[in-house]
């Protein structure tokens, strides 16, 4: 059997090719981003998605825009519009932010007379590293959370924290991968995660690609696999994680996180530093991105409410802190309290860097 692992995002150079997540799976189809244009559409319509994908898709976004201009005067004077438009494009997943300052941080720090030509070489050399660099780090989470397990569980997952979520391999799902390639898990319960699917559309087809035993259920359905035994431990992943532990993703993680503490299940979160917001204090303060109402009233462009309804559509929830049992980075595993831990994470980066 051939598995072939499609990319959720590759940099060929002169664009920018991303594998249109919303078509997932009746359709494999790529879409060639020439300009940044193309780049902010693609982030907000969720053709890509998951918190590391979409910080470097706009690290190559930011080197589409850079070549946009003629001469460096032009560049100084329009670069930063450039990067606005793309951090505009969603609030919630930090790693937006994240890789938009480091490529800035990168022409800061160059000469005001630099031409034109070494400051889009510099920026490239930048959004692919943060590529490649995100790779390397979703092994090491992968590895170092396998080692939370001992003995064959079963696991469940909401949404899609796999290899189309970053660069390649995952975060959750990458510790999924691990795990299971030495015997850990035994099955994936993923939720569907109303309402765009990410659970049925993308984790499912993920894990059957590589032969993973997967199993879909509807988000409803979490509470009884639980109550029933059927699963061992929780993992998802995570948008952005504030300095006390708490962790905004997928709407519904939350649900699942009260779940999991009612029925004495681990409820592991797994995640880059990049996903961590080191300024923010705690979740509450996380803006949560409200998307249109036709994505809950409607499905595949069917209308599934009366029309007029009044609906509520927000596409992240935060999980407090009290309710994660664990936070797997590519530094190791972070337990409680968070506070400590967290701030021990910073200063080590910071010794790194
Ligand atoms: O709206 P999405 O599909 O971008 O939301 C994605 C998630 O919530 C993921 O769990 C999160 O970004 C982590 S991806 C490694």
């Amino acid at each position: 059997v051939v598995i072939i692992l499609l990319q959720s995002i590759e940099w060929k150079g002169h664009s920018l090719c991303l594998l249109n997540q919303t078509l997932l799976p009746n359709r494999i189809e790529y879409i060639e981003c020439h300009n940044y244009q193309r780049v902010v559409q693609a982030i907000k319509r969720l053709e890509v998605r998951g918190a590391p994908a979409i910080g470097a898709a706009a690290a190559f976004g930011l080197v589409l825009g850079a070549r946009e201009f003629d001469n460096s005067q032009a560049f100084w004077a329009g670069i930063e519009k450039v990067a606005n438009e793309l951090r505009q494009t969603r609030p919630t997943a930090v790693n937006l932010f994240w890789a938009i300052e480091r490529m800035m941080s990168v022409i800061d720090k160059s000469n005001k007379d630099s031409n034109l030509i070494d400051l889009v070489l510099g920026l490239e050399k930048e959004a692919i590293a943060i590529a490649s660099e995100d790779l390397d780090i979703n092994y090491k989470i992968s590895q170092y959370g396998a080692q939370l397990f001992n003995e064959p569980v079963s696991i469940l997952t909401h949404c899609n924290a796999g290899a189309l979520a970053t660069v390649g391999f995952g975060t959750a799902l990458g510790v999924v991968r691990q795990a299971f390639s030495e015997g850990k898990i035994t099955r994936v319960y993923a939720d569907e995660t109303r309402p765009l699917l990410q659970g049925s559309r993308l984790t499912a087809w993920e894990l059957m690609q590589e032969k993973i035993p997967v199993t879909l259920i509807t988000d409803n359905m979490a509470g009884w696999v639980m109550k029933n035994n059927m699963v061992q431990a929780v993992i998802v992943g995570a948008d952005r994680i504030t300095l006390n532990g708490d962790v905004a993703n997928k709407i519904g993680t939350y649900s699942v996180a009260v779940l999991a503490k009612e029925h004495n299940i681990p409820f592991y979160v797994a995640a880059p530093v990049s996903t961590f917001d080191f300024i923010m204090k705690s979740g509450l303060d996380i803006p949560i991105e409200e998307r249109l109402a036709d994505e809950v009233t409607h499905f595949s462009g069917i209308a599934i409410a009366p029309e007029g309804v009044d609906s509520f559509n927000p596409a992240f929830d935060v999980t407090p802190n009290s309710l994660v049992s664990a936070i797997i980075t590519e530094y190791g595993v972070l337990k409680k309290p968070y506070q400590e831990t967290i701030i021990s994470l910073q200063q080590k980066i910071k010794g790194v860097l």
